[in-house]
């Protein structure tokens, strides 16, 4: 897999995808901090502190170098305002693989602009990061997240089950291959109610 090291900003219809900057701690905390927006998300803090320090964190690394996750800021074209977040990583020990993850503001969603961020994303992946596989996490019950994923053409390929103590997360992994045919059919390879019950 190639490193770019000389990032250009990915332009869609309506979005426009940017390393994130300092500067959008304050926002991207904002939103983070929601409970419906963290409630399937794995991070520990959303205070605007530990927003800025991981965002500087990531800003020293480039998109496909390995190590960690590097975040794009998601900004709506025609206000310029900062409509949420995408990420991509490479994965430890699987050349090739990269993973993705999404966030989009409430005030923002419904509106087709995780598919449309997340589909530049996933372009940017194959097409100069040179990946073969682009695979997203979400857990069983996240429909919303769910449906982005098979929106922009990655299939169910594994239903995980991760025991915490007494606890156990339903999870998801869905992969779209270099050579898979741009989308899937509407719900992937099983019927909704099987893709998406637990
Ligand atoms: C997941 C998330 C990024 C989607 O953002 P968005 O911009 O609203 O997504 P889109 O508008 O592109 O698409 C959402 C899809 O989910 C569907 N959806 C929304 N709520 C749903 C629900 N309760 N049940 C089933 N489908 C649902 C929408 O109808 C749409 O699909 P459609 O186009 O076929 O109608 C957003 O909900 C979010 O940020 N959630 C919190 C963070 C998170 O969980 N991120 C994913 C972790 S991997």
């Amino acid at each position: 897999m190639r490193t770019d090291t000389r990032f250009e900003p990915l332009v869609t219809r309506r979005l426009l995808l940017r390393r994130s900057r300092s500067e959008d701690a304050e926002e991207i905390s904002a939103y983070r901090s929601d409970p419906a927006v963290r409630r399937y998300q794995g991070w520990d803090r959303t205070d605007p502190t530990a927003v800025r320090a991981s965002i500087e964190e990531m800003a020293r690394r480039a998109p496909g170098e390995p190590g960690g996750w590097v975040q794009f800021s998601v900004e709506e074209r025609s206000s310029g305002r900062l409509v949420g977040d995408v990420g991509l990583s490479s994965v430890d020990g699987e050349p090739g693989v990269v993973k993705v993850g999404y966030t989009i503001a409430p005030e923002f969603q419904g509106r087709g602009y995780a598919t449309e961020a997340v589909g530049a994303l996933v372009r940017y992946a194959f097409e100069t990061l040179g990946a073969d596989v682009v695979r997203a996490y979400a857990d069983a019950e996240n429909l919303p997240s769910i449906r982005v994923a098979e929106k922009v053409g990655m299939r169910l390929v594994e239903r995980l089950e991760h025991r915490h103590g007494d606890r156990v997360w339903h999870g998801r992994r869905f992969e779209r291959r270099r050579d898979d045919p741009p989308a899937a059919g509407p719900y992937g390879p099983e019927p909704p109610d099987a893709a998406w019950g637990r």
